[in-house]
């Protein structure tokens, strides 16, 4: 499905990229990122707005811009950072290094007039991260901001092609929404990307593409896999939502997706395959060995269950595309790693694997799951990995670790919820260490399991921090756990950070 853009983001590398989209599409206007060497494919968008980048324009393998197609568009551009002194060297003006790197906060001070600053302080905080700077403008360009210092950190090239050297896409920029709502105010086209409406382009989109065609797709009960099966639902396509029950579910968790699944009239196919992947990772403590064993025996189970594939729906999400993309197409480095599997590659290759959530940030994919009347609870649920509690068992994992990993966790959770911190918490969960302790039960030696409580803060699961739960309320949890849960009988609280620790265990 190709939905096209109206602003076309190029994309020169910067941390931040995804981050320009996304406030342009906060905006209301569809927002796509595209690479360089992609410029032709773009489309007819209204605007265009280059990116950031690590690199330095005068680098001789820098990339660089094909600045006469872009002019033959006609519509307005905004380059930052990396983007502005490209432009500004394509115009034909000077960019040099830096006698410093500069990053992090500064000042910006619009003259007088000027449309992109258009409402804004007469000096507001901006954030830098360049060390190159444009030294001489091409005739014809003018100063439109500078710093605390008089340095100009902002230019207009022509009558709608402006440069700017500060991140306005980044919440330290004070009035970067600003900055951005003044550059889509040149750009001839209305606010139209809204869920509602995109959602019928979405549902449109998948019945073209599916043309009769029966859809396999696998759910799990998580977020991506919930919208997805809901939307080709909707779409009122043929479809076939198979569970695979590896056996390292939490507490009751197979029944209640079942359960959601009916409450939104879907019938789930349950493919009950828990003592195969027992029996496949008995006896294995290595993690990855752990972590492939049951990625590749999900993989046959599904294909098993499956049979023959007309069609396969995945729940792909736009930074995963990103992300493949921007590392050159190598397959390889996506994160959702059941994604991309030599099955799946070769269904793609003959053209039976839709991706209908591929344009879609996490954040509008719970919009959209909203809009199909999908409960709360389930479109804000914590992240749960692939491997399930196999990788909050470290060591080798067997029926009797996992009991106790489900109660312990069924009751974390619980009193998560009930205390209003499980919305807090980007992710929690209760793993099982791989030590026996000594302790005292009644009168009685014990020697029992240690328990681990990991509650963290995201943004992207790439950092995290841990959660500074109140100490009474984890007086509260570790005294059911003591006393409730059988074969452990010490809980430890995780205070590491990501990094240099991992969220899951293993
Ligand atoms: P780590 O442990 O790498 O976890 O800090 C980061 C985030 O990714 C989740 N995670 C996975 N998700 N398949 C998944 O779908 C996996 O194999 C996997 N491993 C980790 C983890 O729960 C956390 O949210």
């Amino acid at each position: 499905m190709d939905i096209s853009p109206q602003i076309a983001v190029i994309d020169f590398g910067s941390q931040y990229t995804q981050l320009i989209v996304r406030r342009l599409r906060e905006a209301g206007y569809f927002a796509k990122l595209f690479l360089p060497g992609e410029l032709r494919q773009i489309g007819a968008p209204r605007g265009i707005v280059l990116s950031g980048g690590p690199r330095s324009v005068s680098d001789p393998d820098a990339p660089d811009l094909d600045l006469p197609f872009v002019e033959s568009l006609g519509v307005p551009v905004l380059g930052v950072c990396y983007g502005m002194q490209l432009l500004n060297k394509k115009h034909g003006g000077k960019v040099e290094p830096g006698t410093t790197r500069e990053y992090g906060p500064a000042q910006l001070r619009p003259e007088p007039g000027s449309v992109l600053f258009e409402g804004m302080s007469e000096s507001s905080r901006i954030w830098m991260s360049h060390s190159d700077t444009c030294t001489e403008l091409p005739e014809g360009a003018e100063v439109v901001g500078r710093n605390e210092e008089g340095v100009p950190v902002a230019i207009r090239l022509s009558e709608s092609c402006y440069g700017i050297q500060f991140h306005p896409e980044v919440t330290h920029s004070e009035e970067g929404n600003t900055v951005i709502q003044n550059y889509l105010r040149l750009v001839d086209d209305e606010p139209r990307f809204r869920m509602d409406s995109f959602k019928e382009q979405l549902i449109e989109g998948v019945r073209e593409e599916v043309a009769g065609r029966e859809v396999v797709c696998g759910v799990s009960g998580g977020v991506d896999s919930t919208v997805l099966a809901v939307l080709l639902h909707e779409a009122g396509v043929k479809l076939r939502p198979i569970y695979i029950d590896n056996g390292l579910m939490r507490k009751g968790e197979t029944a209640e997706v079942r359960a959601q699944f009916g409450e939104l009239g879907i019938d789930i196919e349950v493919v009950d395959a828990g003592a195969r992947f027992l029996a496949a990772i008995a006896g294995v403590d290595e993690p990855e060995e752990k972590r492939r064993r049951i990625g590749d025996l999900f993989v046959d189970v599904f294909f098993e269950a499956a049979d023959e594939v007309e069609l396969l729906a995945q729940g792909t999400l736009y930074p995963d595309v990103i992300e493949s993309a921007t590392s050159g197409s190598d397959a390889s480095t996506i994160k959702t790693h059941h994604n991309r599997v030599q099955r799946i590659l070769d269904l793609q290759a003959q053209g039976k694997v839709i991706e209908p959530l591929a344009e879609l940030f996490k954040d509008e994919v719970r919009e959209l799951g909203e809009s199909f009347g999908i409960p709360h609870e389930i479109l804000y649920r914590h992240p749960f990995p692939g491997p399930g509690l196999g990788v909050r068992v470290p060591g080798e994992v067997t029926a009797e670790k996992l009991d106790i990993v489900r109660e312990a966790d069924a009751i974390f959770i619980r009193h998560l919820k009930e205390s209003g911190w499980y919305d807090k918490v980007w992710q929690a969960y209760c793993g099982l260490l791989p030590i026996k302790t000594v302790g005292v039960k009644g009168d009685e030696r014990s020697y029992e399991w240690a328990l681990a409580l990991r509650a963290v803060v995201s943004e992207d699961a790439m950092t995290a921090d841990w959660v500074e739960l109140p100490p009474e309320l984890l007086r509260k949890i570790s005294n059911e756990l003591l006393n409730s849960v059988a074969g452990i009988n010490r809980v430890f609280y995780d205070v590491s950070t990501k990094p240099p620790a991992s969220i899951e265990l293993e």
